[in-house]
């Protein structure tokens, strides 16, 4: 049986900088408040009538093309993560697939928010170990700020959440490294605590004044309950993943945590003991952006020169559904 290998990593954040203090402006928070509580700093929010979820995914894409020296038509199939489409329908998917000019390529669309990326990317790597494709685009797209309540009564969600897109090329091979296993989770008993309501199908009609009055729109999060799944869940993957192959936490090169909080990241750091050369962090500068924040921020580090062939690389994610995941790599 083939591996899957990620072979080229790319990211794209619209130019659009908000800054703590300029969220203060619109609502009542403090650069303190948010550096305290959260580790964020600035984060990128979309210009409208310039970013799309599509083309921010086009451009991460282009550049992991580039870094895997690939041309887009070398791409056998599309899976695309994320939970803020540009359409209600059709997928994201489609929408990539015509900016690349891959007319024909099938495309699949991944809706499980922050650990969406590494969904897909185990679907992929399911596909690549089977036999069925060779080379298999996964994306993690978001745009979150144009469902946030900027008003006092969303500021504990809407400081945090942004957008931006990460994209991983997977290609076959017939060496041993590469993905080595991928862990996927779900309880929808909390599927409540954090969601975006309306519009629903299941609703009288689709768009109605008491959603536009009640905002139910809007990304609505019970933040403490998902800060206290979140750090057990952590912790329970990664584990889950160190088991199967046979590691310990000491053989982690590098975690790459999804950057949902800054102290999640530090409390999953200090439970596995590992130094800060060993955790990739930049929720500082870009926030949570959700199924994006994990390529991103792989993009970065390997940019950085912080991930290297050889190296043993733990992903991991939590969040709405809820939904958990981790992936361990030999890369
Ligand atoms: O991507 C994966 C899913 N998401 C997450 O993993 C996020 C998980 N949750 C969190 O990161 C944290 O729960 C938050 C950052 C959302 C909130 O932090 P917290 O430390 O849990 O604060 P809290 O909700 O318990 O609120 C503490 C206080 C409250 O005031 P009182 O009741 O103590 O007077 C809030 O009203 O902080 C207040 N507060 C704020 N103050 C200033 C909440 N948001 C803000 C704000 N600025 N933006």
């Amino acid at each position: 049986m083939k591996n899957s290998k990620i072979i080229g990593l790319g990211h794209y954040v619209p130019e659009n900088v908000v800054t703590n203090s300029d969220l203060e402006k619109v609502m009542n928070t403090t650069n303190e408040w948010i550096v305290e509580r959260t580790g964020i700093e600035k984060r990128r929010w979309f210009t409208p009538d310039k970013d799309t979820v599509a083309n921010m995914a086009t451009r991460a894409t282009k550049m992991a093309l580039e870094r895997a020296n690939l041309e887009a038509k070398d791409i056998e199939f599309i899976v695309f993560a994320t939970i803020t489409p540009d359409y209600f329908f059709p997928g994201s998917g489609v929408l990539l697939q015509r900016e690349l000019g891959l007319q024909g390529i099938g495309a699949l669309d991944i809706r499980n928010a922050c650990s969406g990326f590494i969904y897909g990317l185990s679907v992929a790597d399911q596909f690549i170990k089977t036999g069925m494709y060779k080379t298999v685009l996964v994306i993690g797209s978001e745009i979150q700020s144009s469902a946030l309540d900027k008003s006092d009564e969303g500021r504990s969600s809407s400081v945090i959440f942004a957008d931006g897109a990460g994209a991983a090329i997977l290609q076959a091979t017939e060496t041993k490294e590469g993905i080595l296993s991928t862990h996927l989770h779900a309880d929808g008993d909390y599927a409540e605590e954090l969601y975006v309501r309306d519009p629903g199908s299941s609703r009288k009609t689709r768009l109605s004044k008491e959603m536009l009055d009640g905002k139910t729109f809007n990304l609505t999060m019970n933040g403490n309950a998902v800060f206290k799944h979140a750090v057990v869940r952590f912790s329970e993957v990664i584990t889950e993943a160190l088991k199967q192959n046979g590691h310990t936490p000491e053989d982690i090169d590098l975690l790459v945590p999804h950057q949902a909080n800054l102290r999640i990241s530090n409390f999953v750091q200090k439970q596995f003991k590992l130094p800060d050369s060993k955790v990739f962090n930049n929720i500082m500068y870009y926030g949570n952006t959700t199924a994006a924040s994990i390529p991103i921020a792989m993009s970065e580090a390997w940019e950085q020169g912080k991930i290297k062939e050889g190296e043993l690389i733990c992903l991991a994610a939590f969040g709405s559904g809820f939904t958990w995941a981790s992936a361990l790599i030999r890369w």
